[in-house]
């Protein structure tokens, strides 16, 4: 009983973050829809780019447009528009992770607006 209680506070807490730290702050995650170059684009910039940038891309993967997001690599395309659990992208930087990626599993906040991008449709907006 007393984890059930734990757990919903996390969840409580979670939810909390996301919406303040929320990459749009005029509505909630889950009602905007994401854009890629104002939302999207920052994340990479910020978490992915430092090692998937144009020159030596670790993994032969470059991150620095959405075709090469996309397309590029060895495992392409590394996003299912629509289909963010079977994106290869959502699993390599999620917790349950197998391909032993080298790269860091950012925190939920940072995951979430990736996974909610791709949910709607990973467009190029
Ligand atoms: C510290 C360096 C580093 C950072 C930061 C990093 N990665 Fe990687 N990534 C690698 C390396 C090295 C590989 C290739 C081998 C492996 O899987 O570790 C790779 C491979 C990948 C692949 C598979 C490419 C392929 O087709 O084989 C994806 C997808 C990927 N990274 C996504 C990301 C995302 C998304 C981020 C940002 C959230 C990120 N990486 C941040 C080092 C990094």
């Amino acid at each position: 009983m007393k984890i059930k209680i734990l757990i919903a506070i996390f969840i409580a807490f979670l939810t909390g973050c996301t919406e303040e730290k929320g990459t749009n702050s005029n509505s909630p995650l889950a009602v905007d829809t994401l854009s890629f170059a104002s939302d999207i684009m920052p994340i990479f910039e910020a978490h992915c780019i430092e090692c998937h940038g144009e020159l030596w891309p670790d993994g032969d993967y470059d991150m620095t447009s959405y075709d090469m997001v996309i397309n590029s690599g060895l495992h392409a395309p590394n996003v299912i528009p629509g289909k963010p659990d079977s994106s290869y992208l959502i699993h390599v930087i999620s917790p349950d992770d197998t391909t032993g990626h080298d790269g860091p599993y950012p925190q939920t906040t940072v995951i979430e607006p990736i996974y909610t991008w791709i949910d709607q449709g990973a467009l190029n907006n």
